[in-house]
């Protein structure tokens, strides 16, 4: 979705429709907070324009103790999406069998064709869950390997996935073929030829992570598709990272199947998520947990959970809400300004690298810093200890330094102390 400024208005306009049953009207404050957003998007403001994302920080419960810059973990919920879940979680409590599900679950079709417009796809490929993990499993386990057939994937794909791709491997002896990433990389080429390197005749998946976690790297899901097409490969994209943090539409990706979480980048209710399935490739695909018609063409099949959090599922409509009020392009480019922010001002210090991409077509919010002579721990400890800034270290395959994620509530002054502390700590 790539709303001009007049439709996103509108779409902000829409999101107010749906708001008004509850949360932003709900205290004169976030009335007037909300108030002033919409007067500061009739300016169209750019990744530059403070006042803008300064309302935009005020949206969220940010914590005066800390500098949270994990956000790669798990985003925080605008206070708007907090308390839709406490309403919804409170209504529940009124009388549970009634009203979730006679109440509640009436929204859950109207959630699917939200969710659908916001990942431009058909509402009857979008199945809600519970995270990428859950998703991402679900078409893992879903699609008919026999003994032998081959599954090329890459070490820096995200350990739940390769775990689920290595327990298939153990028990019914699928081949898994590995792409060793050299990262970070802007060479198009050379990522794709990593997986089509290893495409062979026995090829039938292959899966890519659209951002890696560990670095923040975007890689080229559509172009690697495009080779696996031609050879009737079937391609597993994992958006978790990708998914509300880069403007782009889910089908355009070229994938059979995608998951992300919701509670990441959508900054949804924790433990929120969703499956597309390509249409043609629903009836063939097993649902995770059994449906009575496992073979049904019906995307719900993937949905047959158990008694689930409607709380949480629905105050994902709010956050949907919040998304299009700030608009997809727009995050994206604040995103990436932001690592871009603090990232240039630091890389040309002595022993200092940033083992992610530079370019907005290859990164996003996620940076990768690195010191020389220093572990990942060391810095991070330090980062914390002395600044209160909350990141984390990784250490994973050829992957290493301590992940830096700011997230639309950042602020410059959060980034300037983030730069203080690494001016003094790559000094020491
Ligand atoms: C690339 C990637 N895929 C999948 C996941 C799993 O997400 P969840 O724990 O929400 O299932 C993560 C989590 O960080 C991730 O970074």
């Amino acid at each position: 979705m790539k709303p001009d400024r007049r439709q996103f208005i509108q779409n902000a306009a829409g999101g107010l429709g749906a708001l008004s049953i509850g949360s932003w009207l709900d205290t004169a404050t976030k009335q007037s907070l909300l108030g002033e957003i919409r007067n500061t998007l009739l300016a169209n403001p750019g990744p530059e324009d403070e006042d803008f994302w300064a309302l935009i920080r005020q949206a969220y419960t940010v914590s005066p103790q800390i500098i949270n810059l994990n956000n790669g973990g798990v985003s925080p919920q605008p206070a708007v999406v907090q308390d839709a879940m406490v309403r919804f979680y409170h209504q529940a409590n009124e009388g549970p069998s009634y009203y979730m599900w006679q109440v509640l679950d009436q929204g859950r079709e109207p959630l699917r064709r939200r969710l659908a417009e916001l990942a431009g796809c058909d509402p009857e490929e979008v199945a809600m869950n519970r995270n990428a993990s859950e998703a991402l499993e679900t078409a893992i386990y879903g699609i008919d390997l026999d003994k032998g057939d081959e599954v090329v994937l890459s070490k820096q794909d995200y350990p739940n996935m390769i775990n689920a791709w290595k327990q298939r491997e153990q028990r019914e002896g699928i081949v898994l073929k590995w792409v060793n990433h050299q990262l970070p990389t802007e060479d198009s080429d050379l990522l794709v030829k990593g997986y089509t390197d290893l495409f062979t005749s026995r090829t039938r998946v292959v899966h890519i992570t659209h951002i890696i976690n560990w670095n923040g790297q975007v890689l080229p899901a559509r172009a690697i598709a495009d080779q696996a097409r031609k050879k009737n490969i079937l391609v597993v994209i994992d958006g978790a990272h990708s998914f509300a943090h880069l403007d782009y539409s889910v089908p355009d990706l070229g994938g059979d199947y995608f998951g992300t979480s919701l509670h990441k980048w959508l900054s949804a209710p924790f433990g929120s998520g969703f499956l597309w399935v390509k249409k043609e490739r629903i009836a063939e695909t097993w649902p995770l947990f059994a449906s009575q018609e496992p073979r049904s063409e019906d995307i719900r099949k993937f949905e047959a959970l158990g008694t689930r959090s409607f709380p949480i599922e629905h105050a994902v409509g709010e956050a949907i809400d919040f998304q299009l009020l700030i608009g997809n392009r727009r995050k994206q480019k604040r995103l990436w300004y932001l690592k871009n922010y603090w990232t240039s001002q630091v890389q040309d210090l002595p022993g200092v690298s940033i083992g992610t991409p530079v370019s907005s077509d290859w990164s996003g919010a996620i940076a990768l810093l690195q010191i020389e002579g220093k572990e990942p721990s060391e810095i991070s400890q330090a980062l914390w200890k002395d600044h209160k800034i909350h990141t984390v270290a990784i250490v994973w395959e050829n992957i290493k330094g301590v992940r830096i994620t700011p997230h639309v509530y950042t602020s410059l002054r959060d980034l300037d102390l983030l730069v203080k502390a690494i001016r003094q700590i790559a000094s020491t």
